[in-house]
């Protein structure tokens, strides 16, 4: 792959090559052909922004729509690690996920191409430019969940090596013309130079699906996608935000809301009113306990991926007695302060939040030693657990 890097300073078009080995349909694409795609990355384009840089719409010469992510400059030293990761997320394919169009790579740049989504993200359905036209009735938040559920399986237990996505969110759904779920965004947080953390760069938007021993410690399992999973199939039933703001600027997190209505079985009462009470009773139950289940605070309690899509297709689990229970996460004040527009942001995720300084200032794990949480994984040690703490991701 290393002699690849210099097409995209070069000019020269690498049509239709593939380095993907297999059946990969991924090319290597030059700067100066995403440049007029992208009508030079203008803000007319632009379909939002996120912690790795900004992503662009766009149309080839031979009119496939792409998404283009135009990755924050990285230094030389990265450059072999964007090589290896492309590489391997070259090899991902399944229907529920995102997987790469291609890339370009050669002097600062760093570009990587993506199909268009024509249905945005489910952010933009749930609380964003398409939320007023409720075109996610049930069937689709079931389907929705069940898929990206699968998309999620697949990276924790089929490819190799397998993939912890690390930020499960509405935003990283993103819905084909049929509004099949495909998850984007795995395995690109290995991108991030040396010393910066992930969670650093964008605190905004996130903090409420990130799992407490990761919030807090930087432990990094599959356990923690499970536990942002929760908090989507949460997100997906009840319409409402991972955290919001109270009158009062109180924030709450959205199992503390739900805890309550959990608890005492009203299930009812936790789906979106913009539903208009069409549900699927049964489903809902499936739902609601498969989020419960998986948004517990200790990790091994959480079920795992494959359990999780049984349960939402409604299997009974085997061996395995999982009992419904709720447990609701509250943030320590100081973590939650540093969560900046949850609920005041443009429903795009990407307003606000990105600069240089908010980077530095407001990062979660600067914001560790506040929290008085006892460490779920000490009575295990590091070495039981087999986990690498937060450098762990393949
Ligand atoms: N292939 C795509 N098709 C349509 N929209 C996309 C595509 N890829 C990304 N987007 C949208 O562009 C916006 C920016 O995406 P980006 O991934 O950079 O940020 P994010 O998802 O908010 O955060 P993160 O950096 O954690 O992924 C998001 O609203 C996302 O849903
Ligand atoms: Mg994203």
């Amino acid at each position: 792959m290393g002699s690849s890097f210099s097409c995209c300073g070069s000019g020269k078009v690498d049509e239709g090559l593939n380095l993907g080995g297999g059946d990969s349909p991924w090319r290597i694409f030059t700067y100066k052909e995403l440049h007029a795609a992208t009508n030079g990355f203008s803000e007319d384009n632009k379909l939002g922004e996120g912690g790795f840089g900004s992503v662009y719409w766009g149309k080839t010469s031979d009119g496939l729509q792409i998404a283009v992510k135009k990755l924050k400059s990285m230094n030389s030293k990265a450059e072999m690690e964007f090589a290896v990761e492309v590489e391997v997320l070259g090899r991902v394919r399944h229907k529920n996920l995102l997987g790469l169009r291609g890339y370009c790579a050669g002097n600062d740049q760093r570009l990587i191409v993506y199909d268009y989504m024509p249905n945005l993200s489910l952010l933009s359905h749930l609380h964003g430019q398409f939320a007023g036209e409720v075109q996610l009735d049930w069937k689709k938040r079931m389907k929705v969940a069940i898929g990206s559920a699968e998309g999620l399986l697949y990276l924790h237990h089929e490819v190799t090596p397998h993939i912890i996505h690390r930020d499960v969110k509405a935003s990283n759904v993103l819905l084909d013309s049929n509004f099949e779920p495909l998850v984007a965004d795995f395995g690109f947080a290995k991108l991030i130079p040396e010393g910066v953390s992930h969670m650093t760069t964008r605190v905004k938007g996130t903090l409420g699906y990130l799992a407490p021993e990761y919030a807090m410690w930087g432990k990094v399992s599959e356990s923690c996608d499970v536990y942002s999973f929760g908090i989507l199939l949460l997100e997906l039933v009840t319409g409402r935000k991972p955290i919001e703001k109270l009158p009062g600027g109180v924030k709450r997190t959205i199992t503390e809301w739900a805890e309550p209505m959990i608890v005492k079985g009203k299930f009812r009462d936790l789906v979106d009113p913009k539903l208009r009470g069409n549900f699927d009773e049964n489903q809902l139950k499936q739902a609601i306990n498969a989020a419960a289940l998986c948004v517990q605070s200790e990790p091994e309690k959480r079920p795992n991926m494959k359990e999780v899509v049984g349960l939402l297709k409604g299997y009974e689990p085997k061996g395995k007695v999982m009992q419904m229970r709720i447990e609701s996460i509250k943030y320590g004040d100081d973590l939650m302060a540093l969560d900046r527009g949850s609920d005041d942001d443009d429903g795009n995720g990407c307003g606000g939040g990105h600069d240089e300084e908010s980077r530095s200032e407001y990062g979660v794990f600067g914001a560790m030693d506040v929290q008085k949480m006892q460490d779920p994984y000490k009575r295990y040690g590091e070495e039981k657990m087999g986990r690498r703490g937060c450098e762990s991701v393949h």
